[in-house]
């Protein structure tokens, strides 16, 4: 019998970096997946294929031997061979729409859509569950993950998230598309977390002081999403972007994507991290086909999202 589920990427829409000091930031699932078959294998080994590579190892090795990005699928399969008591072993198979290590969320799409086909293949899970599961293996990567993209990527839709209150979604539907362009710059979200609290600690009034711009723009920017005001919303895409530059997260490449989406979307500015990963811009129909074309004519990667309402799906 094979169990298969899939999970949406994400991104962050407002709010990277200040999140971190306790500012609200605003996430949402995109509509590209990570697809997670698994199967019970007569062997007792854990066998999983990606488009990333192979690991194939013998079940109950402890986490912390292991030395690879698929630990996470890895933790998941023995955690749940441990569980149930199985003599027998797992194979786990992935296919992703979701491009790796540039701040879309594919580690936790993976880390989801795999706690729900390996868990399925011996009892139905609530998305709680799953959910709970799913960050346990993101943190054998990401130790200090809130699990907010964990969150997002099980629910979908639109997420606030702060670090006192947690998540909640948002009820909004707004109409968007989100051209994502990618400057295959990779990037350590960690690093780039240190280097923004070395600039805080250098500049605390200033620091603060953004925060709480940052904040306000967030309380504004939720209420532009119930309204649907997709310019005013671009603006403030600018007006986060200007903090992200001031905080030292962007760079030349960056800055350079962000000025060639503004010419035709209603805002632009750097998605997760910054560093290197990905920009996004605000579009409708109206502007999203020249918004595509004029980052591409600039050799560019990119490509368009909407939200994606749906979440985690089995089948
Ligand atoms: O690049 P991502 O998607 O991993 O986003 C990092 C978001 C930060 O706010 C920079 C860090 C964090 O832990 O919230």
């Amino acid at each position: 019998m094979k169990s298969k589920a899939s999970a949406p990427g994400k991104v962050i829409l407002f709010g990277e970096h200040f999140v971190v000091y306790g500012v609200k930031a605003i996430l949402c699932a995109i509509n590209k997946r990570i697809t997670v078959t698994a199967e019970k294998i007569p062997m007792d080994k854990i066998l999983i294929r990606t488009n990333i590579g192979k690991l194939e190892l013998p079940i109950n090795k402890p986490i912390v031997d292991i030395d690879s990005p698929l630990k996470p699928f890895y933790y998941l399969a023995n955690t749940i061979i441990k569980k149930y008591k199985q003599k027998t072993g797992i194979e786990v198979f992935v296919e992703s729409e979701i491009p790796s290590g540039v701040g879309l969320g594919s580690s936790s799409a993976c880390c989801v859509a795999g706690a729900a086909a390996i868990s399925r293949l011996f009892e139905e899970t609530s998305k709680e569950e799953i959910l709970d599961l799913a960050i346990k293996a993101e943190r054998t990567i990401f130790p200090n993950t809130s699990g907010a993209d964990c969150t997002v990527c099980t629910f979908g839709g639109l997420m606030e998230y702060d670090k006192e209150n947690g998540f909640s979604q948002i009820k909004s539907n707004p109409n968007f598309h989100l051209v994502i362009a990618n400057s295959n710059i990779k990037h350590s979200t960690d690093t780039v977390v240190s280097n923004v609290k070395k600039f805080k600690d250098k500049n605390e009034e200033k620091f603060f002081d953004m925060c709480k711009k940052e904040s306000e723009l967030i309380n504004n920017v939720l209420t532009l999403l119930k309204e649907n005001k997709l310019k005013e919303l671009g603006k403030n895409m600018d007006h986060n972007q200007e903090f992200l530059e001031n905080i030292g997260v962007s760079n030349k490449e960056l800055r350079k994507m962000i000025n060639i989406a503004k010419k035709t979307s209603f805002g632009a500015k750097i998605t997760g991290a910054g560093g290197g990963g990905c920009i996004i811009a605000l579009t409708d129909e109206s502007n999203l086909e020249k918004t595509l074309s004029q980052i591409r004519w600039k050799n560019y990667d990119c490509f368009s999202v909407k939200i994606d309402f749906k979440g985690l799906d089995t089948f």
